[in-house]
């Protein structure tokens, strides 16, 4: 099954970036083509019949799955870059971290008013990073029509804060 398989794959690296974290390193699984189809695969089935205009991934890691996704799909992927990245003209949002604030930005021309645009990011944590996507596409005119990981981590409670957005929520492994 896709689950235990993606939890198999993922190494679990203590005190990474810092004392206490235990990071999830997804690179095992960027190894397995195999695994990597599958996960595709399973994101589609989820997907079903839901209308999807475009895939924004939120760098770095919401990259890897999210143009690949997008590209089955057979719609636009849209990247959702940390500041100072995108050389075209942007729109930006700031957020508040744990400790200190990030900025992600959006090309202007990026999609279209009432796109509707499904939200894709590696892991699900504290839901901060989607969160502020999500605000950006809407304050840009775009639909959140849905978000999807490849891993929640439930005790981070990132799904209550997602959910009002938008109830389309797929999670492959948790
Ligand atoms: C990680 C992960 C998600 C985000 C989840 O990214 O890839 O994007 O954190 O955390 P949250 O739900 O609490 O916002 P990170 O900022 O480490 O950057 P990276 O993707 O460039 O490695
Ligand atoms: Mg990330």
């Amino acid at each position: 099954m896709i689950e235990q398989q993606i939890k198999t794959a993922i190494r679990d690296i203590h005190d990474f970036p810092k004392p206490g974290i235990i990071f999830k390193d997804i690179t095992p699984i960027l190894k397995d083509p195999e695994l990597c189809t599958q996960i595709n695969d399973a994101f589609l089935n989820k997907i079903g019949d839901l209308q999807i205009d475009a895939i924004a991934g939120v760098e770095s890691r919401g990259f890897l799955f999210g143009l690949s996704l997008a590209t089955r799909l057979g719609v636009p992927f849209i990247p959702v870059r940390k500041a100072g990245k995108l050389p075209h003209t942007v729109n930006q949002k700031v957020y508040e971290l744990e400790y200190g604030q990030a900025t992600i930005e959006i090309h202007t021309d990026a999609f279209n008013p009432g796109d509707r645009i499904m939200i894709h990011d590696d892991l699900l944590a504290t839901g901060g990073t989607v969160t502020a996507t999500s605000q950006l596409i809407q304050e840009m005119g775009g639909v959140v029509a849905g978000f999807s990981f490849v891993v929640g981590l439930s005790f981070l409670k990132g799904l209550e804060k997602i959910s009002p957005i938008s109830s389309n929520i797929i999670v492959l492994a948790d």
